[in-house]
């Protein structure tokens, strides 16, 4: 059942978003030309309030929530247990900046280091995920003294002017203006599974990566000895939920062990037991130096991030990094009942089962939808390419069309621009809402391939999509 979003509610509030936010003049003209084309705009909603596994509209629609926050829900909305805790540490301290929750969180990020061999012993509290990423590569250059760093096409680290030059994702766009800026930022292409060039397999791609940073890169772009190490996500996330595979980073250890370069693993959206285990480079047997962590970390309620590395690394690290609000005390005490729930309900182990139920459903979309091009997963990272299916190009938007769809009828997911749709439940999502909510995206999908669906957008959206 569509719901004809947005409500006359959510249309009140919306409408005032053009003459008040940053772009919203050029919404205006680009959505009249859609209009004098005839194109619908997109479904829209303004949230007043969430439950659990659903968002609540300003219209009274409850709307399944595989959005998440961004992702960085692992708990479900409002959980009242984390309300609790952040409401008891903000009537305690308010605002302080040393206080022993600090401490405590730290101590148990330390418990639940990955790492088979050197445990990620020291901790350093930052507000967003964008902060963490750039701390952890001013922690590498001021290590190592060694002044480049290499990251991966596709991946996103933050919007600040650093992590931009950091990430790629969408990268020329976003860098636009700012190019000379990543004087020290060497970007290599990333083996996704999909849509791989020149026609190669993905095993033969994740090796001429890897053959590309060992006899390109390092012959004729910078000597290893200028390296300081390797910022990967071990899941592409924002970029896709793309899985590498599984000689890829191991091959990354190994370099880097050859180089003296740190492996620095950005977990801030895959991390925390997204991926069915507590962080997705558990996966992929190898050890990293550097994590970086965000979004999850504080069940989706409070601003916090943290950096974690080695005591070889932090011991006597000189580098800079940190915020006013880095660690506030109602920040670590979310963090540390996510963790304590987390643990207790057993939570990455569920997602585990429940993931592998999902994708197994998710893998049979390519042969019954000609506009699934590939599903994947793990865990609770759910992504599928979308393609049109006469030229059998990703077309991003036909996947703005089924998150359209999708979202007027009631499960709403991120498509963020992109030729891909990308779900991500939380942890603890209700299993009856699962399925609801994957066959109303079965529905979208089935709808938008039926009716040859295509949606534009304009390029500034008020509201959700
Ligand atoms: C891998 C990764 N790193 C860093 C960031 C930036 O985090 P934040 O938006 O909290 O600054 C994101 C955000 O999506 C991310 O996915």
């Amino acid at each position: 059942m569509n719901m004809n979003l947005p409500g006359p509610k959510s249309l009140e509030v919306l409408k005032k978003g053009p003459k008040l936010f940053k772009g919203g003049a050029s919404f205006e003209e680009e959505a009249a030309k859609l209009r004098n084309r005839r194109i619908k705009l997109s479904p829209q909603m303004i949230n007043v309030g969430s439950d659990g596994d659903y968002i609540i509209d300003a219209d009274g629609n409850r709307i399944i929530d595989f959005h998440a926050g961004w992702a960085s829900n692992p708990v479900g909305n409002r959980n009242p247990e984390i309300i609790e805790a952040v409401s008891v540490a903000m009537n305690q301290y308010g605002f302080v900046y040393e206080h022993p929750l600090r401490y405590d969180l730290a101590e148990r990020l330390v418990e639940f280091s990955p790492n088979e061999g050197n445990k990620l012993t020291r901790v350093n509290f930052e507000i967003s995920g964008t902060e963490a990423a750039e701390a952890a590569v001013s922690y590498a250059i001021a290590y190592t003294g060694r002044p480049l760093i290499i990251t991966f096409e596709g991946q996103f680290h933050g919007d600040s002017i650093g992590a931009r030059m950091l990430g790629s994702n969408r990268g020329a766009h976003r860098r636009k203006g700012f190019e000379a800026w990543r004087g020290g930022v060497i970007t290599v292409p990333f083996p996704i599974s999909y849509d791989i060039p020149a026609g190669m397999q993905f095993e033969q791609y994740t090796q001429y990566v890897l053959w590309y940073i060992e006899e390109f890169v390092l012959k004729s772009v910078a000597d290893p000895d200028s390296i300081a190490g390797i910022l990967m996500e071990p899941i592409l996330s924002e970029g896709g939920n793309w899985i590498p595979h599984e000689s890829f980073i191991p091959a990354l250890r190994k370099m880097a062990d050859k180089y003296g370069w740190l492996l620095i693993s950005d977990e801030v959206l895959a991390g925390m037991g997204r991926s069915g285990k507590m962080w997705a480079i558990e996966h992929m047997h190898a050890d990293c130096d550097i994590l970086v962590i965000g979004k999850h970390i504080t069940g989706g309620i409070e601003p916090i991030a943290a950096v974690q590395a080695t005591d070889e690394v932090l011991s006597h690290n000189e580098g800079h990094s940190g915020s006013t609000f880095a660690g506030t005390p109602s920040g670590c005490a979310a963090a540390i009942k996510t963790l304590e729930i987390m643990e207790r309900d057993k939570l990455v182990e569920r997602t585990a089962r429940l993931g592998k139920k999902v994708i197994e459903r998710m893998n049979k979309w390519p042969d019954m939808f000609g506009i699934v091009g590939q599903s994947r997963g793990l865990g609770f990272l759910l992504g599928a390419s979308i393609i049109d299916k006469d030229t059998g190009k990703p077309d991003e938007d036909i996947a703005f069309a089924v998150a359209s769809e999708a979202l007027d009828m009631g499960a709403w997911f991120i498509w963020d621009s992109e030729a891909r749709i990308r779900m991500y439940p939380p942890l603890t999502v209700d299993e009856d809402v699962l399925e609801k909510g994957l066959t109303i995206v079965e529905e979208a999908m089935h709808k938008v391939e039926k009716n040859n669906l295509k949606f534009e957008h304009p390029w500034y959206t008020n509201g959700v999509l």
